[in-house]
């Protein structure tokens, strides 16, 4: 399927114009290498059962392994973490070389110092065009000692702050 009446680039700048948190979503694989990749396409989906879902292009390098493991992890970054972010958003062997992570219940990588981890174990996982949409069962929800810093935002192609009313 093509609709060729929308055109890319203003349909890039419309998606842009959703502001949206940023999270990194990891996964392991079955050597125990960690793998991860910045994403904004991530969504809550349900409460009972609780379920949070991510969106991955199918050229990420990320996909491989998650589509084995069956399990992924979304990192809800601050506003101190736009350089972790900006890393995760480049192709790359060594994303998480000097980056404090753990395991938790799932195995996929939980990033320190981020506002929250919620780590999901795949219960579906759909085509959506050029993208794989993943919708994971919530295992596992891990706060840390960042919880009440403030979100890193992004807004039509950048950064962006919270400003509270
Ligand atoms: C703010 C931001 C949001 C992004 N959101 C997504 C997303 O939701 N899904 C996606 O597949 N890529 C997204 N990307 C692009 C990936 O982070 C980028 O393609 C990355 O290089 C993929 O890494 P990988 O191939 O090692 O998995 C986003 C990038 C930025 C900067």
């Amino acid at each position: 399927m093509n609709d060729n009446s929308i055109d890319s680039d203003q349909f890039r700048r419309a998606c842009g114009l959703w502001g949206s948190g940023v999270s990194i979503v990891t996964t392991v694989d079955a050597a125990g290498t960690p793998y991860g990749l910045t994403m904004n396409a991530v969504s809550s989906l349900s409460l009972n059962p609780a379920m949070f879902l991510v969106c991955v292009d199918n050229g990420s390098d990320t996909l491989p392994p998650m589509l084995e493991s069956r399990v992924y992890c979304v990192n809800i970054l601050t506003q101190q973490q736009q350089d972790l972010s900006n890393r995760f958003a480049k192709k790359g062997q060594d994303k998480f070389s000097g980056v404090t992570w753990s395991s938790g219940v799932t195995g996929a990588p939980i990033i320190a110092q981020t506002l929250i981890s919620l780590e999901c174990e795949v219960s579906n996982v759909y085509e959506g065009g050029d993208h794989q949409i993943f919708c994971g069962v919530v295992r596992g929800l891990v706060s840390n000692e960042a919880a009440d810093a403030e979100p890193l935002l992004f807004y039509s192609g950048r950064y962006a702050e919270l400003v509270k009313s």
